[in-house]
C-alpha cells in the first residue's frame, strides 16, 4: 500500500477509483472467483486483483479488472488498498436515551442478562425531548457510517407507548428508510400483557405504520409469545409491512418456526436453534441474521454460525447496537468475533456483513458492486478483507463512499 487516501469533497459526475489491489464485488460473474473454506463450502465474493471501481452519480457503473476501466471525470489512486460493498447493518436498536453501563459492570461480574434492562431505557427514552433522541440516532449513524456502515436498520422499542414509538419511528425514518416497528419489545411495567398486545396491534400500528417498512416482535420467554406474536403479525402485515422477528435469543422457542411461517426476511440471534429451526431456515427465504456483539457483551454462548451455512442457510452478520446488549455500531467488530467465536472464515463474514445484510433488508441495490448498484464502497487500509479479523480492533476504514459521496 502506498500513500494516503484522500476522496474529494462535493462531488459530481463521475469517479474511477484506481490502485485497488482486492476488490470484493459480491457478484461471481464479476470476479469469477469464489473463496472461503473449502470443507464448508465456498463463498461467493468475487473477488478482483488490481481492480478499479467506477462510480456515475450514485451509481456503479463498471466493477473490474483496472486494465479495461472506462476514464471518468476524476481518479482517486487508492495506493493498493482492498474495497469492499459498504457494510449493510441489518439489525441496531438506535432510538434511545441514556445508557446502562452499570448493568454492563454488573453483568461482567457475573450477573445474567435478564430483557428487564429494557426497562431502564424505556423511562429514559420517554424523558427524553425530540431533539435529544434525534442528535442521538444522527449520532450513531455518522459513528456507523465512518466505520464502513452505508445502510442502517433502525428499529423502535424503547418507547412503548403509542406517542413515544411513533415518534421513535418519526425520527428514525429521518435517518434511515430501514425502520422496524417494535412496539412489541416487553409488556411495559405495570401494563396487562393481553391489553398492551391489543395496543400494540390496534392504536400503536396505526401510528407507527406509516414511518416502518417492517414489524418486529421479541418472541422469547419473558416478552411475548407464540400467540402474541402472531396475533401482532398478522395485523401489522394487514398494514403493509413486512415482518422480521428477535429469535431464539436467551433459550430455544418459537420464534424462529413464526418467522419461517411468515415468510419473514429475517430472524434474528438464533442463538438457541432446534434442528427444526436449522432446517426451517436452510429451507427458507428468511435469513439468520446473526449478532455475536450481543453474546460477547452479555457473555453468553454464542450462535452456532457452521452449523447453519452447513445446512444451507443465509447468514447475515449485524451489530444489534442498543445501550442494553451491544452498545456498539462496529461491522469489522462483528466481523472479527464472527471469525474467531463463530467459526467463520473472514470471506464468509465479510459476505454476511454485505450481501448477506442486504438479503436480510431483501435489497439487491446494496451489498455488492456491480453495475447499477449503489455507489456504496469501503476502503480499507489493508490489502485485503481478512485483515479485517487478522488484525482486530485496528482501524481500518480509510474511506467511505455512501452514494457515490464521499462520506
Ligand atoms: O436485541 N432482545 C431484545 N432487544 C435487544 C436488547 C434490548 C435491551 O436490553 O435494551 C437485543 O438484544
Ligand atoms: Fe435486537
Amino acid at each position: 500500500m502506498t500513500g494516503r487516501c484522500e476522496p474529494a469533497a462535493g462531488r459530481r459526475g463521475s469517479l474511477r477509483l484506481d490502485g485497488i489491489a482486492e476488490l470484493v464485488t459480491n457478484a461471481p460473474a464479476v470476479g469469477g472467483r469464489a473463496v472461503g473454506d473449502p470443507a464448508a463450502g465456498v463463498v461467493p465474493l468475487g473477488l478482483v486483483r488490481d481492480a478499479a471501481l467506477v462510480f456515475d452519480g450514485d451509481r456503479v457503473v463498471y466493477a473490474g479488472p483496472r486494465r479495461g476501466a472506462p476514464d471518468a471525470d476524476d481518479r482517486v489512486d487508492l495506493g493498493g488498498r482492498a474495497v469492499l460493498p459498504g457494510f449493510v447493518d441489518s439489525h441496531a436498536h438506535l432510538v434511545f436515551a441514556g445508557d446502562r453501563a452499570a448493568e454492563f459492570t454488573a453483568r461482567m461480574a457475573g450477573d445474567p442478562y435478564t430483557a428487564g434492562g429494557i426497562h431502564t431505557t424505556v423511562a429514559a427514552t420517554r424523558a427524553a425531548p425530540d431533539d435529544v433522541l434525534r442528535a442521538n440516532v444522527a449520532t450513531l449513524v455518522a459513528e456507523a457510517l465512518r466505520q464502513g456502515t452505508t445502510t442502517i436498520e433502525c428499529k423502535s422499542g424503547y418507547g412503548l407507548t403509542v406517542p413515544d414509538e411513533a415518534r421513535s419511528l418519526r425520527i428514525a425514518a429521518e435517518l434511515t428508510e430501514e425502520t422496524t416497528f417494535l412496539g412489541a419489545h416487553v409488556v411495559p411495567a405495570g401494563t396487562d400483557p393481553d391489553a398492551y398486545v391489543d395496543t400494540v396491534r390496534g392504536p400503536m400500528l396505526a401510528a407507527c405504520a406509516p414511518y416502518a417498512r417492517w414489524v418486529d416482535v421479541f418472541c422469547e420467554t419473558g416478552a411475548f409469545d407464540a400467540d402474541q406474536t402472531r396475533a401482532i403479525l398478522d395485523a401489522a402485515v394487514r398494514a403493509g409491512l413486512t415482518p422480521r422477528l428477535h429469535a431464539s435469543q436467551l433459550g430455544p422457542g418459537p420464534g424462529v418456526r413464526i418467522a419461517v411461517e411468515y415468510g419473514a426476511a429475517s430472524a434474528d440471534h438464533c442463538t438457541h436453534l432446534t434442528a427444526s429451526d436449522v432446517d426451517a431456515l436452510a429451507g427458507s427465504g428468511t435469513v439468520a441474521t446473526l449478532l455475536p456483539a450481543a453474546e460477547f457483551c452479555t457473555r453468553s454462548p454464542y450462535a452456532d454460525a457452521r452449523r447453519l451455512l452447513a445446512a444451507g442457510a443465509t447468514v447475515a452478520l449485524a451489530t444489534d447496537c442498543n445501550p442494553g446488549t451491544s452498545y456498539t455500531t462496529s461491522i469489522p467488530f462483528c466481523i472479527a468475533l464472527a471469525v474467531r467465536e463463530l467459526r467463520m472464515t473472514p470471506a464468509e463474514a465479510v459476505w454476511a456483513a454485505t450481501a448477506g445484510g442486504a438479503r436480510a433488508l431483501r435489497r439487491d441495490d446494496i451489498g455488492r458492486l456491480a453495475v447499477g448498484a449503489r455507489a456504496d464502497a469501503v476502503v480499507l487500509d489493508a490489502p485485503s478483507h481478512t485483515y479485517l479479523a487478522y488484525r482486530p480492533g485496528m482501524p481500518h476504514i480509510a474511506a467511505v463512499w455512501r452514494a457515490g459521496q464521499p462520506a
